[in-house]
This record gives C-alpha cells, sequence and structure tokens, in this order.
C-alpha cells in the first residue's frame, strides 16, 4: 500500500526549495561551431521540397535540410550534431527566409540534447540573428540567440557558416 504525504506543508516547503535551487542553478553557455550545408549533388544534405518558380521570385519556396555540425570549417572535423529544419522563402520583396531548425547534438556531454532554433535569414551575407526558443535534455526550459554568418560563399557545393549560441537554461 502507497504511503501518504505525511505532511503537506513539508512537501510544499520542498517544492519551493526545488523551485529556488532551480533559479539558482541557471546557467549561460556559448557554444562555437560551423553549420555545413552540401546543397547540391549526390551528397546533398538540403533539397527543395516546394518551388512554384512562377516568376523570378523566390517566394514560396521550401528547403528542409539535415546538415552536419562540426568543429571547424574543415569538412573533415569532427562532427558534433546536426541542424536538421526547414526554411521557406516568405518575403515578397527580397530574399529572406523563415528558418526552423532543431539542433540535434550527438558528442560529449550534449550527446541527445536539442537546442530549438526560429527565427529569420534576412540575406545571405552578414550577420544573422535568431532566436533558441526551446530545447530538451540540458537544454529544457532553454532561452537564447544565434549569431551565425557565412565563412564559405553561396555558389559553393557546400555552404559553411560560423555559429555561435547564447543560451540560457537550468540543467
Ligand atoms: C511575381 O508574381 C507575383 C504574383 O503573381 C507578382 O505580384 C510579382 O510582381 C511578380 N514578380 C516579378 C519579379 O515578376
Ligand atoms: C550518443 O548517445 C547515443 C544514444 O544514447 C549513443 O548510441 C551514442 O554512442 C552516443 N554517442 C557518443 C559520441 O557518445
Amino acid at each position: 500500500m502507497a504511503s501518504r504525504p505525511s505532511n503537506p506543508s513539508s512537501l510544499l516547503f520542498l517544492f519551493l526549495f526545488m523551485t529556488i535551487s532551480g533559479i539558482a542553478a541557471q546557467k549561460t553557455t556559448h557554444l562555437h561551431f560551423y553549420f555545413h550545408e552540401t546543397v547540391r549533388g549526390p551528397d546533398a544534405t538540403s533539397i527543395v521540397v516546394a518551388s512554384l518558380h512562377k516568376n523570378s521570385s523566390t517566394f514560396g519556396d521550401i528547403h528542409v535540410f539535415d546538415n552536419a555540425l562540426r568543429d571547424s570549417a574543415d569538412p573533415s572535423s569532427k562532427l558534433i550534431g546536426r541542424a536538421q529544419g526547414l526554411a521557406a522563402s516568405s518575403s515578397l520583396a527580397d530574399l529572406s527566409a523563415l528558418t526552423a531548425i532543431n539542433l540535434v547534438f550527438t558528442a560529449g556531454e550534449l550527446n541527445g540534447s536539442t537546442l530549438t532554433l526560429f527565427g529569420r535569414v534576412a540575406e545571405v551575407t552578414g550577420t544573422v540573428d535568431r532566436s533558441i526558443i526551446g530545447g530538451s535534455g540540458l537544454f529544457r526550459l532553454a532561452r537564447g540567440f544565434v549569431l551565425s554568418r557565412t565563412v564559405v560563399g553561396s555558389t559553393a557545393t557546400t555552404v559553411v557558416a560560423e555559429f555561435d549560441v547564447y543560451v540560457t537554461h537550468y540543467y
């Protein structure tokens, strides 16, 4: 037979203590890595799944990708995870896109944890500033932002972008 809580107020105290210690454990982590996106050829990691091509606009195009996250801009550097998500060309006026990406970590302490990135890519060049809206594993309740910039250009078969993630989390 299950034992019953003997003293509800002591349970409340324990809950408050855990809540307060959880807040105290909040930390901010900076992650730095490189996003490798192969845009054509048999090893493409990014595909166009919808494109109406009514005219010269890219509006409405949808790309889905499963890109490698590596330690450095070198394609043979250590794999630390994948960037799995989509980009939808969502501006009538320019080439900007809405992106929704899960950063899925597969190495070391972060193996099995994810971060969910959501935001707008305004241009291919320059710094892109997007939100971290959540996460899983060590990144439950995560909030933060990601700054990224292309380091190997858009004419290459594999486009490489440098990512700096600043994330506040509790675990
Ligand atoms: C593309 O098509 C849209 C909708 O039909 C139209 O509004 C727009 O002006 C066209 N753009 C160009 C560059 O032709
Ligand atoms: C990551 O976790 C998975 C599932 O637990 C495991 O199979 C894999 O070996 C781990 N990888 C590393 C590099 O620790």
